[in-house]
């Protein structure tokens, strides 16, 4: 039997998905070692390999069938817009994407004023302000601690993810319009889901009834 290839997110969603899958019997001990600096691990008798990425390479590795599987924030998935498979919402790391700023920037909003926009996300940003609003604006990349960008004098507004609100509120910012709701989500090759029909079914089966 082939090995079946689950790329993961480094980091928390990695350490969730590995909770969450042993509920359904799918178990990798070796990655339980804090300290362990490797990359890739087995469980031979299950034939199933993981390997970990960066969240941002999860739907590369996915799409050029590296990974036959993968897991990984929506966030990144719309972002990347690679040719995938979405086929579950794994219900962890639930937060919103937003365009924030201060109270101040809603007019220039209503209005359609020519405004920067800062954000990690420029493909969501432009996505949403010219396809969805129909409005012209200057998207500017920023790579984290976006929060800084309207208030150094940046951008006007940003377009970035909101969970607890906390780092907003403690800039002086809000939510000024909600662009989608976020959660982690398994995404499948599309070539692998056919070869592996069964196999990956049955991943996606078992993990709905804990989910
Ligand atoms: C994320 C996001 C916000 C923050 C939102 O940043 O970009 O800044 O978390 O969380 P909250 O609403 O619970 O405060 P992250 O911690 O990933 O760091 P970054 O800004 O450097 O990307």
């Amino acid at each position: 039997m082939k090995y079946l290839t689950i790329a993961l997110a480094k980091g928390r969603l990695a350490r969730n998905t590995m909770d969450l899958l042993e509920k359904i019997g799918i178990n990798c001990d070796e990655m339980k070692d804090e300290h362990t600096r490797k990359l890739i691990f087995v469980n031979e008798s299950l034939k199933l390999k993981f390997f970990l990425a960066k969240a941002g390479d999860v739907p590369t590795y996915v799409e050029y069938g590296a990974a036959d599987i993968g897991v990984v924030g929506k966030d990144t998935i719309l972002e990347e817009g690679r040719k995938l498979l979405e086929v579950a919402d794994l219900n962890m790391g639930k937060c919103r994407m937003c365009v924030c700023g201060p109270s101040s920037a809603v007019e220039l909003l209503q209005h359609h004023e020519m405004i920067r926009v800062a954000s990690k996300y420029p493909n969501i940003a432009k996505d949403y302000f010219y396809n969805k609003k129909h409005q012209t604006v200057e998207i500017i990349k920023l790579n984290g601690s976006v929060e800084l960008a309207p208030i150094v004098g940046l951008s006007e507004v940003i377009v970035d993810i909101v969970e607890t609100g906390t780092t907003l509120k403690e800039n002086g910012l809000e939510v000024l319009e909600e662009i989608c709701p976020l959660s982690a989500r398994m995404v499948v090759n599309q070539v692998s889901m056919k070869m592996e029909n069964d196999r990956i079914m049955k991943l996606i089966n078992d993990l709905k009834t804990v989910l």
